[in-house]
């Protein structure tokens, strides 16, 4: 028996970390074997991203950026995802290779981004939670975020527009995507991902 594989995306600040845990936590109180993970992962290529994604090792240009999370998402497959599949679980990723084609393309070769990433199994259904990026700068700084690599307003309105692009690209080649407006109530949110992933169970 294999699971489903649902991946929520979007910029800093969109919702996803939250999101991902309140959905995981309602598919489980209606019965569901649900798995919630996130990216950069808890291994040992994730455990080095978090470093230099808050500073540390400065400077990693964008090649090696790129690099580092396909490694950790093949570690992250290998270690935790494909075993969760495997048990039949739903397994609930807050981002996974669409965070790559959305970010890393804008400091390195978006191709090469798109070649290092073509062995990580396919979603079954990934959501962008859409919100504008100022809105998404606030809410981070009124939680007290420590401020990260690609949290500048310029580079979060690139990794924006590049979202829009991949999803299109991708739901033209056949992968199930959805698009939801994040900057409403979580509750509402919230009720748009369950109805999204309840149909693909
Ligand atoms: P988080 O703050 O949502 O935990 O994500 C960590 C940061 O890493 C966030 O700014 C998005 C970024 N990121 C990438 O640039 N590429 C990736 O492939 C992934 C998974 C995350």
């Amino acid at each position: 028996m294999s699971g489903r594989f649902v991946v929520i995306e979007g910029i800093d600040g969109a919702g996803t970390t939250t999101q991902t845990a309140r959905l995981v936590a309602e598919l489980m109180m209606r019965g569901h074997d649900a798995h919630g993970t996130r990216e950069p992962s808890t291994g040992p290529a994730g455990q080095l991203l978090r470093k230099i994604l808050g500073g540390a090792h400065a400077p990693v240009d964008g090649t090696t950026m790129a690099l580092l999370f396909a490694a950790d998402r093949a570690d992250h497959l290998a270690r935790e995802i494909v075993p969760a599949l495997q048990r039949g679980a739903v397994v609930v990723s807050d981002r996974y290779y669409h965070s790559s084609l959305a970010y890393q393309a804008t400091e390195t070769d978006g191709q090469f981004v798109e070649r290092i990433n073509e062995r990580a199994r396919a979603a079954d259904l990934a959501i962008l939670l859409r919100v504008p990026a100022e809105t998404a700068a606030l809410r981070r700084a009124r939680a007290g975020r420590a401020i990260e690599r690609y949290d500048d307003l310029p580079v979060q309105r690139r990794v924006a527009e590049h979202y829009e692009r991949v999803f299109v690209r991708l739901g033209e080649e056949g992968e199930r995507v959805a698009l939801v407006d994040g900057s409403q109530e979580p509750d509402a949110v919230l009720r748009e991902l369950l109805a999204l992933v309840e149909a693909i169970l």
